[in-house]
């Protein structure tokens, strides 16, 4: 384990910013991560534990220790004739994972083929894509005190999973390093297919048909289409959450609006498309300088080259003023913003 001085995070996060760490290190067992958090060197030091870094903004320099995780492997731990329990580590790529589950014929996280990102930061912002949630499948998980070094597990209830939330984003905030997520998938077939775009790929009868590996490379098909490829325009998918609002709003808005996007949560609660929101502002496709929106999703912002933290993060706020001054909604950043 090999800790550096002031690296350059470019190629850490999936937005391409050039913005420096003080200290950085990989990390590839869960020996160096008890090394890393018990270290007295680093002790006083702030910490960011980082995935593969597709969901965060650095608006600047980062004046403390970023640990690249890269603890790596898939395993069976428990399984039936219907279920498997599968242990992963928390530098697995999500989608390693999912191409292992997909390989041996577990059912239950097709739908969540392609997200970037690593197993480890999955729980974080219970993920989700296509009408599946990380919860949907998600047992328990293990982890360590930033602060203490105490390890510590989670059951499903005790991550309190919301959309787009967890408890670490809230009360274990900066102070929790999840090392394995244990995930209970199905032996039997049975696909998701609530999501509407799912009906314009596929044709008459053809769902019934569908193989694992089909249904895996359908999802990822429509998120070629529909999502612009990190690796081309540097991204972390959507900007804002969908925000939540009331009936009352939903008929308000819909007054004035006649091809308002929107669907029902619960009772009284339901979501707007952000996208949709952000559109109507003109600002579907539209760039300031070396940032803009992908002109077929407008929740998405794109570093086209050379953009910094601090402009991108500048163009989302001015994306947060236009939606609030014309709907009267406040849009919450999904990314995280260092
Ligand atoms: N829409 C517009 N204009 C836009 C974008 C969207 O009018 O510029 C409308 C369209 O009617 C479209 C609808 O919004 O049909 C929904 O768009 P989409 O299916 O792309 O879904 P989304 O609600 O914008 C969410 C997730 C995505 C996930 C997709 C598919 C959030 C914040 N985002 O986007 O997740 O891939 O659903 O399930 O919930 C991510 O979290 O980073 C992410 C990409």
């Amino acid at each position: 384990m090999q800790i550096e001085e002031n690296v350059s995070l470019k190629k850490y996060n999936t937005f391409g910013v050039d913005a420096n760490a003080r200290y950085f290190v990989e990390i590839k067992t869960e020996d160096e991560l008890q090394e890393i958090i018990t270290n007295q060197e680093f002790k006083k030091d702030k910490k960011i534990f980082l995935g593969g870094g597709s969901n965060i903004l650095f608006t600047k320099d980062y004046d403390g220790l970023i640990a690249k995780i890269s603890t790596k492997g898939n395993r069976v731990v428990d399984e039936n004739e219907k279920e498997v329990l599968v242990e992963s580590s928390a530098g697995e790529k999500w989608n390693d994972f999912v191409t292992y589950c997909v390989e041996k014929n577990f059912f239950g996280v097709e739908n969540l083929s392609l997200i970037p990102g690593t197993v480890g930061a999955a729980p974080i912002q219970n993920i989700g894509a296509y009408g599946a949630e990380l919860k949907d499948v998600f047992e328990s998980l293990d982890g360590i005190m930033i602060d203490s070094g105490e390890k510590k597990s989670f059951s499903k209830n005790e991550c309190q999973f919301d959309y787009r939330d967890s408890i670490f984003k809230k009360k274990y905030k900066d102070n929790f390093l999840i090392t394995k997520v244990l995930f209970r998938l199905q032996k039997e077939k049975k696909f998701n297919l609530n999501y509407r775009a799912f009906q314009s790929y596929l044709k008459p009868g053809e769902q019934n048909k569908l193989s694992l590996r089909e249904m895996s490379e359908l999802v990822k098909r429509i998120r070629r289409d529909k999502l612009p490829n990190p690796q081309k325009y540097g991204n972390a998918g959507s900007f804002f959450k969908n925000p939540e609002v009331d009936l009352r709003k939903i008929n308000e808005l819909q007054e004035k609006f006649n091809d308002l996007v929107h669907f029902k949560v619960e009772e009284d609660k339901y979501k707007i498309s952000a996208g949709w929101l952000i559109e109507k502002c003109g600002f579907r496709g539209k760039n300031i300088g070396n940032v803009g929106t992908y002109k077929k999703q407008a929740l998405v912002i794109i570093n086209f080259g050379g953009a910094t933290g601090d402009e991108i993060k500048k163009f989302s706020e001015n994306i947060q003023n236009a939606v609030e001054n014309k709907f009267n909604i406040t849009l919450t950043p999904e990314v995280n913003i260092y």
